[in-house]
């Protein structure tokens, strides 16, 4: 593949373009956010209260003048400001500002505006982090915890669809052929794909659930896949099916990199327990955030209990998946990671460099599932690529194993489409990068490059 100095990298996405995208999210969509979570500490004053006293009161003073103080920072374009909360990933926060710095020359300060969308759109979440983890007894209160739980709430028709669907093909699931299996696959595939659609941070945190069944619909929002690679993530696992210790003829691993909790989490774990119950994969390994992030992604608390929840419902079958789910987690067969690397800002070009064990870690999947649209981001750099370049080329080299993006559009920015078909959907649809109504499930495999 062409190097960087063969290969023109176009710009990151910036606030600096007024009027774009990333303009707007930094103007209005970041600070309405920084709102929504001040008002939450603010309604939680009487839960500290009770269970902290005093200190929990202070607490929650402190945190909101910090977060209030970060708003206006925002707002009012200050520079970027290195961490001080001394975690674990602080040094490598702080060094990444420095790197910036170069990149931007010395002229001005990395700010709000003027640096890469991407960047500072991530800091924001680590401040928000900080604010919470300086004042303790509040420092694991989870600002995003109630818009996650309710999604996952609001969401129940549609998952007890999922599940229902999933057991009935459970039902025979051995005496499935190749070609129903694939069917199966494909549909579970883009019931994953559209619960993309449930993100809670493009809402600003405005309820964003799922009220009907997604697999309802695939036959209308076909049309709305522009690359539809599903073909090509099968070949890849069937080609990796080796005989397993257990008698069975599977691939190994299948890693998801997980992105929003509430109805987009239950069809992952769908797809996940189809992936394992079908024979396709001995073990899925999934990747959550190690904090809260992008208001709706899952942590490792949001995991567990989705599926404490799943097993508690008063329905046949969700309560079966959910019984089945912990099974798999308990005897390995499914495993929940998260590495620090995943709340950083790089792209993800960058991983084999700064968190080359996670790198490392991937490289031993058969396939790894990027869910989401900041995951599409980091893959291809959050940069300014013309439609028509390659997904490959826009990876800049990002190709631990064969990976698949399963992205509705939330970002402009979309690669690897048709010559003109990028122009002519601006013309029927000048919103179609940003208002989540159009995915893709876009595939590469650097094995057979
Ligand atoms: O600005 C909207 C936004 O915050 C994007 O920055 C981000 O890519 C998206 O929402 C989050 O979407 P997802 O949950 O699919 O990653
Ligand atoms: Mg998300």
């Amino acid at each position: 593949m062409a190097t960087d100095q063969t290969m023109h990298v176009p710009p990151s996405l910036s606030a600096r373009v007024v009027g774009s995208f990333a303009y707007l999210t930094v103007r209005d969509r970041l600070p309405t956010i920084l709102t929504k979570v001040v008002d939450t500490i603010h309604r939680n004053k009487n839960k500290f209260f009770e269970e902290y006293g005093e200190v929990g009161i202070q607490a929650e003073k402190q945190a909101i003048s910090l977060l209030s103080k970060l708003r206006n920072e925002l707002q009012t374009d200050k520079p970027v400001l290195a961490l001080t909360d001394g975690l674990p990933d602080t040094d490598s926060w702080n060094q990444y500002l420095e790197r910036q710095q170069r990149l931007q020359g010395d002229q001005e300060p990395v700010s709000w505006f003027k640096s890469p969308w991407l960047y500072v759109e991530c800091y924001m979440y680590r401040r928000i982090h900080e604010a919470l983890l300086l004042n303790p007894p509040i420092s694991d209160f989870d600002v995003f915890n109630e818009g996650k739980t309710q999604s996952f709430t609001e969401s129940s028709q549609a998952v007890m669809s999922l599940c229902t669907y999933l057991e009935g093909i459970k039902n025979n699931i051995d005496e499935l052929s190749k070609n129903s299996l694939f069917e199966h696959f494909s549909k579970l595939m883009q019931g994953s794909l559209w619960g993309n659609k449930c993100d809670l941070s493009i809402s600003a945190g405005q309820e964003n659930s799922q009220k009907t069944s997604p697999l309802d619909s695939l036959y209308s929002l076909l049309p709305f896949i522009l690359v539809d690679d599903t073909k090509r993530v099968w070949s890849a696992l069937i080609s990796a099916q080796r005989p397993r210790e257990s008698g069975k003829t599977t691939a190994d691993r299948v890693d998801i990199v997980l992105d929003n909790a509430g109805f987009e989490l239950v069809t992952d774990l769908v797809l996940a327990d189809f992936l394992v119950s079908s024979g396709l994969a001995r073990q899925i390994h999934f990747h959550g955030k190690s904090i809260p992030w992008f208001v709706s992604d899952v942590t490792a608390k949001d995991f567990q209990w989705t599926i404490q929840q799943a097993m508690a419902t008063n329905h046949k079958w969700v309560s079966k998946c959910g019984v089945q789910w912990q099974r798999y987690l308990k005897e390995g067969m499914w495993c929940y990671h998260d590495h620090p690397f995943w709340t950083q800002p790089h792209e993800f070009c960058d991983m084999a460099a700064d968190a080359p064990d996670l790198y490392t870690t991937l490289q031993g999947a058969d396939l790894v599932l990027f869910k989401g649209d900041l995951n599409y981001r980091k893959l291809t750099g959050d940069r300014d690529w013309e439609h028509t370049v390659s997904f490959e080329t826009a990876l800049r080299g990002f190709g631990p194993a064969p990976l698949c993006s399963l992205r509705t559009l939330k970002a402009n920015i979309q690669v690897g489409l048709q010559p003109g078909q990028g122009e002519k959907l601006t013309s029927q649809d000048p919103s179609w990068m940003t208002s989540g109504k159009y995915a893709v499930i876009q595939f590469h495999n650097p094995k057979s490059e």
